[in-house]
């Protein structure tokens, strides 16, 4: 979910409605807002995405400084009216927007129903709010930033929350336990957002409020920070944000996700500027450099993420087994964090997130930390919560990634896998120099491979895509490191296009997906030069032979498959290792293109969202 607050001099309506067209790619099921109108509230909300709630609530503008929104995607409560926030508590006093989930909210709205506190929706978020308006009534001599705090000692659970009270006219309470939540410091005015972007058109200095920490904030008195366990004042630490609107921005293209895509000659180009320097034949990374002994010396390394970030770091596991020889397992971060691991003060956990707040993700970091693990983040986002708790890391620097389906910074995540194994590799002898510098000067090399991959595969793949409109399911194929690669090349499929995709080990398909191959069946086979491709040739014809629909990516100029397939997808060679970068491009666009074709919301495809900050 998405939350933006505002107290100011400006038009608080347009503030909170653009800061949430922002911000919907956090969720987009439902949005709601709340003005300050004299000592009353104006509140609309609508079940769907912030232009339906435009639609309603195009009264409110000009009315009022002071205000908060919402964008929703669901946890308790499916999207409706009545479930999106902002939730108000049965005085009508109170008001709260919340990202997250309270895990207590069961025995707390039991508490409260038993003193007669009545629910109109089924979520979690309006315990809460009721549960402050409680301690209000019980307590008669505690303000309102107090009852929030109370209230929060409470609860367990994830969240970030922005709170308001009509007789409290110009504050905004805040907190946070597991969702970000950052403040814009402007000049006689503040802002409220789960990231900077929705105010760094207005100020570029911001507050990223830490864990367990709450804040109240007014014209008159400033922004002032408390531990929400005892109260103890915090002194916060003023960042300087470098993001800018023109990143954030469509720059001309239809979607965000196209926009990303044809990004990706500069996303990698921004991984490698300053680590990778092939003329004095080294790899520099600040976050490796203190730490090389103990990487290298890892027992073994886990690789913890989820979804796509989970992909790359499959791809990792292949990367840093083969050249620095340090055994490698991936885990989801989700089970990982429910079992029990074997993890020691030996491991090395690395832990992958494009935003840096996926909450199964922290979670399984503080686990491993718990264990003793060092751990060693890559995250895109600067200053997200994981890239605040690990240990060290390297930021992706792909920049900000809107469109929910990630794709730059996928390629980025790979980039910095490829730098950390080879540097590993390089230090601890395991690849010889020559070896070192021919995969360094091909790395170097990526950002225009992949530039000429968009130039000569984006039309013959926006005219392939044209074939399968009405698909059913999707078959992806590849072997070594491209089995990774295939795995996400359906998983873009099924995120945005909504059609069944499933990846596979290409060696594998006759132990089961081999049954499902007919007439009907696309299959997209990833076949480079390098790397089986005489095996691969053998599961092509198998394939033909059951009559099944082959899109093969080919190195250029390949002749075997090529006259075979159906479809041809060529695309210039560069050593396994690096191939599921560029072969990712091409997949990438057939996804965008197929979904495109369907007439479906590319960049808010339904039910997800890009930042899942819940479990
Ligand atoms: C969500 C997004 C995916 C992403 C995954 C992990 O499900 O929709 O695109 O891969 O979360 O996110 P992270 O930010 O941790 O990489």
């Amino acid at each position: 979910c998405g939350i933006v607050g505002y107290t100011g001099f400006q038009d608080a309506y347009e503030v909170v409605i653009n800061g949430l067209r922002r911000l919907e790619y956090r969720g987009y099921d439902s949005a709601g807002i709340v003005l300050e109108q004299g000592t009353n509230f104006d509140v609309a909300k609508t079940k769907g995405k912030v232009e339906d709630l435009v639609a309603i609530s195009k009264n409110l503008i000009g009315k009022s400084h002071v205000g908060m929104g919402h964008t929703r995607w669901a946890t308790h409560g499916v999207p409706s009216d009545r479930n999106s926030h902002p939730h108000i508590s049965n005085n009508g006093k109170i008001a709260i927007v919340h990202n997250g989930i309270i895990e207590n909210y069961d025995t707390i709205k039991t508490m409260l129903t038993e003193k007669g506190f009545v629910f109109h929706s089924e979520t979690d978020t309006e315990v809460l709010v009721n549960l402050i308006q409680y301690l209000m009534d019980i307590n008669a001599d505690i303000d309102f930033p107090t009852a929030v705090r109370y209230a929060l000692n409470e609860v367990y659970g994830a969240y970030a929350i922005t709170v308001m009270h009509e007789d409290f006219p110009g504050v905004l309470v805040v907190a946070r336990l597991g969702s970000p939540l950052a403040i814009g410091l402007g000049n006689n005015e503040y802002f409220i957002a789960s990231d900077a972007s929705p105010f760094v058109e207005f100020t570029k200095e911001a507050v990223y409020l830490e864990e367990g920490h709450m804040a109240t904030i007014s014209l008159e008195h400033g922004v002032d920070i408390r531990n929400i366990k005892d109260n103890v004042k915090i002194i916060p630490e003023v960042q300087q944000l470098k993001l800018s609107l023109e990143q954030i921005e469509k720059g001309g293209y239809e979607h965000f996700m196209l926009k990303e895509i044809f990004e990706q000659p500069k996303s990698i180009h921004d991984t490698l500027r300053g680590r990778l320097l092939v003329e004095e034949g080294i790899i520099k990374m600040a976050g490796i450099w203190d730490h090389l002994e103990r990487l290298n010396q890892a027992q073994k390394i886990t690789i913890i993420a989820c979804g796509t970030s989970w992909h790359a770091g499959l791809i990792g596991e292949y990367l840093i087994e083969e050249f620095a020889r340090i055994p490698v397992e991936v885990e989801y971060a989700s089970e990982f964090r429910y079992r029990n691991p074997i993890i020691t003060d030996k491991d090395i956990v690395i832990a992958i997130s494009q935003s840096g707040e996926t909450a199964d993700t922290m979670a399984a970091i503080k686990m491993a930390k718990e264990k003793g693990a060092f751990v060693y983040g890559i995250c895109n986002v600067v200053d997200s919560s994981i890239s605040r708790v690990t240990d060290a890391g390297s930021y992706t620097h792909a920049g900000p990634e809107i469109g929910v389906a990630s794709t730059k910074a996928f390629t980025s995540q790979l980039t910095v896998l490829s730098l950390i194994a080879l540097k590993l590799g390089k230090h601890n002898g395991n690849l010889s120099n020559q070896e070192f510098m021919r995969l360094i000067t091909e790395l170097d090399a990526l950002p225009k491979k992949v530039e000429e991959v968009l130039e000569t595969t984006n039309d013959i793949v926006k005219d392939i895509a044209k074939h399968f409109i009405g698909a059913q399911n999707f078959l992806y194929l590849g072997r070594g490191y491209n089995f990774p690669a295939a795995l996400e090349g359906a998983l873009k499929l099924k995120e945005i296009s909504y059609i069944h995709a499933e990846g596979y080990p290409a060696a594998e398909m006759k132990h089961g997906p081999i049954a499902l191959i007919d007439e009907n069946m696309p299959i997209v086979i990833i076949a480079p030069k390098q790397g089986h491709y005489d095996k691969i040739v053998s599961n092509v014809q198998e394939i033909k032979a059951r009559k099944g629909k082959i899109i093969a990516l080919v190195n250029k100029g390949d002749t075997q498959v090529a006259s075979v397939a159906d479809y041809v997808i060529e695309f210039p060679e560069t050593s396994e290792c690096f191939s599921p970068i560029i072969a990712s491009i091409p997949l990438q666009l057939l996804a965008y293109y197929i979904a495109v074709y369907r007439g479906a919301n590319v960049d808010q495809p339904r039910n997800l969202a890009k930042s899942v900050t819940v479990e």
